[in-house]
């Protein structure tokens, strides 16, 4: 039976570029020979996507959640894919790389709305298990910037409705959960062009999981820099 595979999360707030970081990740180690599986939160799953459209519905009239619904809601999407995707995936050998995992109901729902990190603690353990990131590369950057770099299709609902305060804590939450346990978190800064940030997401990668690191440094991916 296959080695349990790695799972390596790209956090940050919107705007911070963790959806085609965790992309080019993805293609990266495919391209050395890793089995990747490329994950993104919300949605992944048919359950997930049908939560996701609740969950980021703009349209007239849609009404705003309780905290402790959108908090829920998360949850139960990461809850099967968890199931469905991601645990197969890893005891199947392949590294799953994800763009946001349950940090982001940590830093969204816990510290940027205020909702008690350790009642929202129990649930995710509940949804998720001990499925947990090996590693988690937080993308930093300053709330006005990440915010500035999206269109107006692009906003999300949790971008158009939520005030910069807001998005503040949402960035010093990730800040926060990050250095309570270095070990398996590192912060790159994301305000620098795409090819930096992703060099020196590469050369975490490959200097925190060794495993990876020899296939990116044997196979025909960009070298570790
Ligand atoms: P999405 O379009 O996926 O944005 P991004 O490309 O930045 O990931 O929208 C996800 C939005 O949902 C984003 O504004 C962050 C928010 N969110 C939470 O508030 N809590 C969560 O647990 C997750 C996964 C996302």
């Amino acid at each position: 039976m296959a080695a349990r595979g790695r799972f390596v999360c790209l956090e940050g707030p919107d705007g911070s570029g963790k959806t085609s970081q965790a992309a080019r990740l993805a293609d990266t180690l495919a391209a050395a020979g890793v089995p990747v599986r490329l994950v993104r939160e919300p949605g992944g799953t048919e359950t997930g996507e049908r939560v996701r459209a609740i969950l980021l519905d703009r349209s007239p009239g849609s009404v705003a959640h309780d905290a402790r619904t959108d908090a829920l809601l998360f949850y139960a999407a990461r809850a099967q894919l968890v199931a469905e995707v991601i645990r197969p995936a890893l005891a199947g050998g392949e590294t799953v790389v994800a763009a946001r995992f349950a940090d982001s109901t940590l830093a969204y729902q816990g510290h940027g709305s205020g909702l008690p990190l350790d009642e929202l603690r129990p649930v995710e353990r509940f949804a998720v298990g001990e499925t947990r990131p090996d590693l988690t590369i937080v993308l930093d950057i300053p709330a006005e910037i990440g915010l500035g770099r999206k269109s107006a299709e692009e906003t999300t609902r949790f971008e158009a409705d939520f005030a910069l305060a807001f998005h503040r804590r949402v960035r010093a939450g990730y800040l926060a959960i990050a250095a309570a346990q270095p070990e398996r978190y590192a912060v790159v800064d994301a305000t620098t062009p795409p090819d930096e940030v992703f060099a020196a997401v590469l050369a975490i990668v490959a200097a925190r999981l060794p495993d990876l690191g020899a296939r990116l440094a044997a196979g025909s991916g960009e070298p570790p820099s």
